[in-house]
This record gives structure tokens, sequence and C-alpha cells, in this order.
């Protein structure tokens, strides 16, 4: 049986909410909007009609939340700052009541033992900033450096794990290139605009915070898929490279100096026009680790469109594949993969898997949710992160998505990823299956 001691004595077990899914509370004590406060206005948007209200409802909750945390045997808590409760508007304003609230949360977290790692951006980009043009206007690289200063000065005190930033390709693919996400933008120039901003951002993000915090601990949390081509057909394989360039090197390799994946993908070298003299510089910084989060298993196969990727996913429902209740390919052993993948750069320091969870539908009966398919599913993440460790992959952490089930997007309230249940019209807590079983294996 697998035991918590096999992982070593310093591993970081957590749990990892974000500010817009968690909490609610969106014009509170002066809060500015974001673009998902925007967004979310219109419930014809989210699945189900389903109304974010006060998501769940961290803000007045967060003691209670973070003491469940506590209570699960956790030693980590990963949350994010929402930009626009700090600075209303993106820039100008310091908002205090923001600043005292993030103080509380973090004051709470080490007071129940569990080190705050702080995600200093999580997709809710303040609205004013997206009315100038958001990811796709440079200025950004200098209002993002500013919010960071701000963060970093009245937050450093205490915390000194840093998250620059969540899942790049996620709000960059889905808000500025799908057109899916807020803020519903779409077009190649948008996206290759965007993107080269957001990797500026990291960089510079992290420079930044090291200037100011000298011993801070600086990564990026990015997003990964375990890729296969539909077939061993040099065409499908050159498209499954393609996809893998898209999803696991695009927002990686320029931080480490190695630029973007022009080599599989000549055609994106249009993002250069978007460049100014120096960036390849300052798209590099020496994080001293990389966040991965692996939720799905994507099967490639070579296609005319879209342009530039000339490739497609098969679409997991249409082949033989475990779906989770986001129908995603739901394979735990592309993990240990993945690890290996990432440990190939020497740059690399230190690997921590920011986010793993599943989604199921989640049923309470009398007081008991019954997830062992969530149970089995982190058993079998872990077993890889196990087996990387043995082959002598530096892999220190293990933070679950997520704590208590959330608001996840578009996808509104439905898919439930949480250890805790929650019944959203009561907003009452329960432990399930999965938040007992790993409450006894963390003992
Ligand atoms: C990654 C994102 O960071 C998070 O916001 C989302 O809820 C989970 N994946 C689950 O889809």
């Amino acid at each position: 049986m697998m035991k918590r001691e096999q992982f070593g004595a310093n591993f970081k077990w957590g749990v990892t909410i974000s500010a817009f899914q968690n909490e609610g509370a969106a014009s509170a004590d002066g809060k500015g909007p974001s673009i998902w406060d925007t967004f979310t206005e219109n419930i014809e948007q989210i699945k189900n009609n389903d109304r974010i209200g006060e998501a769940s409802q961290f803000y007045t909750r967060y003691e209670d939340d973070i003491a469940l945390a506590r209570q699960l045997g956790l030693n980590t808590f990963r949350f994010s700052i929402s930009w626009s409760r700090i600075l209303p508007f993106g820039i100008g304003k310091i908002n205090q009541s923001g600043i005292d609230y993030y103080n509380r949360v973090i004051d709470c977290c080490l007071s129940n033992g569990l080190m705050p790692f702080v995600t200093l951006y999580h997709w809710d980009l303040p609205q004013a900033l997206e009315d100038k043009g958001g990811w796709t206007n440079r200025d950004i690289v200098e209002w993002f450096t500013n919010y960071i200063e701000i963060c970093v000065t009245n937050f450093g005190k205490l915390v000194t794990n840093w998250i620059v930033m969540n899942e790049p390709m996620s709000f960059t693919g889905l808000g500025y290139f799908m057109g899916y996400h807020a803020p519903q933008r779409t077009g190649i120039n948008t996206f290759l605009k965007a993107a080269h901003h957001t990797v500026l951002c990291m960089a510079l993000g992290g420079a930044k915070i090291r200037e100011l915090q000298p011993h801070a601990n600086i990564g990026v949390a990015l997003s990964c898929s375990y890729i296969q081509p539909v077939n061993q057909s040099p065409k499908n394989r050159r498209a499954a490279k393609r996809i893998e360039a898209m999803l696991n090197r695009f927002y990686l390799e320029p931080l480490l100096g190695l630029g973007y994946p022009f080599d599989v993908m000549p055609a994106l070298s249009i993002i250069k026009s978007f460049f100014k003299d120096g960036d390849k510089q300052r798209m590099v910084f020496d994080f001293d680790f990389i966040g991965i989060q692996y939720y799905f298993r994507v099967v490639a196969k070579h296609s005319l469109t879209p342009p530039i990727l000339f490739a497609k996913e098969i679409e997991p429902t249409t082949r033989k594949a475990k779906l989770n209740s986001m129908d995603l390919d739901v394979y735990p052993k592309g993990l240990y993969k993945l690890l290996k993948f990432y440990s190939r750069y020497p740059q690399i320091k230190e690997l921590l898997i920011t986010e793993s969870g599943v989604c199921y539908p989640d049923y309470l009966v009398r007081d008991h949710v019954y997830d062992v398919r969530r149970t089995r599913y982190h058993q079998k993440m872990l077993k890889q992160v196990l087996k990387a460790q043995r082959k002598g992959i530096n892999i220190n952490g293990y933070f679950i998505w997520t704590l208590v089930d959330n608001f996840e997007w578009r996808e509104g309230f439905e898919p439930r990823f949480g250890l805790v249940h929650v019944d959203f019209e009561t907003q009452k807590r329960t432990i399930k299956h999965s938040g007992r079983w790993l409450n006894a294996f963390l003992k």
C-alpha cells in the first residue's frame, strides 16, 4: 500500500482554489469588476444557465474552508488574488480592504499550519484593463508588474511562494483565440499578441518578485496534456508534435530561453511581428519551480484546419476513452510520461503538480458522497508521482483541484471537482469519500 512517507518529508500536500471560482462577493468592499464578472452576467452563456452568485463563498467562509484543508491533513494551501480587489481599475488607486482581506486569508493559512502558495493571476483580468485592450495591449507588462509590486510589498512579509500566472494557454487560447471564455475575443493575431505579452508578463513578473524578495520561491503553473497520434503514420505523428508544441511547449520554452517552438511550427513565427528589440532576453526568467497541471489525454490527427496548427484532436466521446463529466479523457498513466518529458529540460530545477483533479457527478445521499472514482483517480496519479521520484525526477508536491466544489467557468456548477461537497443552495459542506481517504492517507 502506498504511504505518505514514501514521498519524502518535505513533500507539499496541497489544495488549489481560485478567486473567481470560489470567493463570490464580486462587488464587496470596493472590488472592481473583472472580465469574468462581465461574462457571467449573461447567464445564457453559462451551462444550465447557472448564475455564479456567491460561488462557494470563500470571501466570507475562508476561515471554515481553510480549517477544512487543515482537517484533511494538508500542509499547503494555494489560492489566487483577484487583481480587481486590489486595484478596482487594474491600475491607480489601491483598495485597502482588498489588501486587508488577503492578509487575513494569509494569516489564517499560517495559523492552520498551511504554507500559502499565492497565484497572482488566475484569469480574472480587471474589466477596466480589458477596455484598454487587455492582454493585447503591450502596456499590460507595466500594469501587471505594478500590480505584482503591490502584492509583494503588502503580502511579502508572510508569503514567499508565488505562482506568477495560472494556465496561460487556457486563458489566452479560450479567451483570445476561440472566444469561448472571457473576454470572448478571437483570431490568430489577437491570440499571438496576447500570448507574447503573457510570456513577457510571466518572465518580468518573476523578475520583479525576485528584485523585491530575493529569497522568494517563484514559479508558474502550466497546463499540459499527454498527447498521442491516432496511429503511427508520419503525418499523424507530426500533427501530434504540433499539438504538443502548442499545449506543452509554447508557454514554457521562451521562459527557459529556448524561444517559441518554431522548429515544428515555423508558421508561428508571425508572433515575431509583436516583438520589440530585446524581447528575446525579456522573455527569460530563472524560475525556482515549474508547476504542471494535467487533466486529460489528447489523441491527435492531421487536418487541414485550423491553419498553422494543421492538426485536430479526435473527440474523446468518439473513441474509446474513460470520460469525466466534462467529456475529457482521463488517463493517469500520462502523468509519468509528462513528468519525464519535463525532466528532460535541464533548466527546470523543480517540478510541482500545482493542480490535479477530476470531475464526476457526485450525489449527496444521507450526508455521504461516495466518490470512490475520485479517490482512485488521485491514488493512481500519486503512483505516477512515486514512479517519477524513483526514476530520479525532482517532483515535490501534489496540489489537488480542488478543496470544495466551485464554479467551473463556462461549465457552471455542474462539474464537481472538490474533496468536499457543496450544496449551493445552503452552502453546506460535506467531506466526500475522497476527502476522507486523503485524510486517512495523510495521517
Ligand atoms: C485548471 C484551471 O486552472 C481551473 O481554474 C479549472 O477549474 C480546472 N483546471 C478544472 O478544469
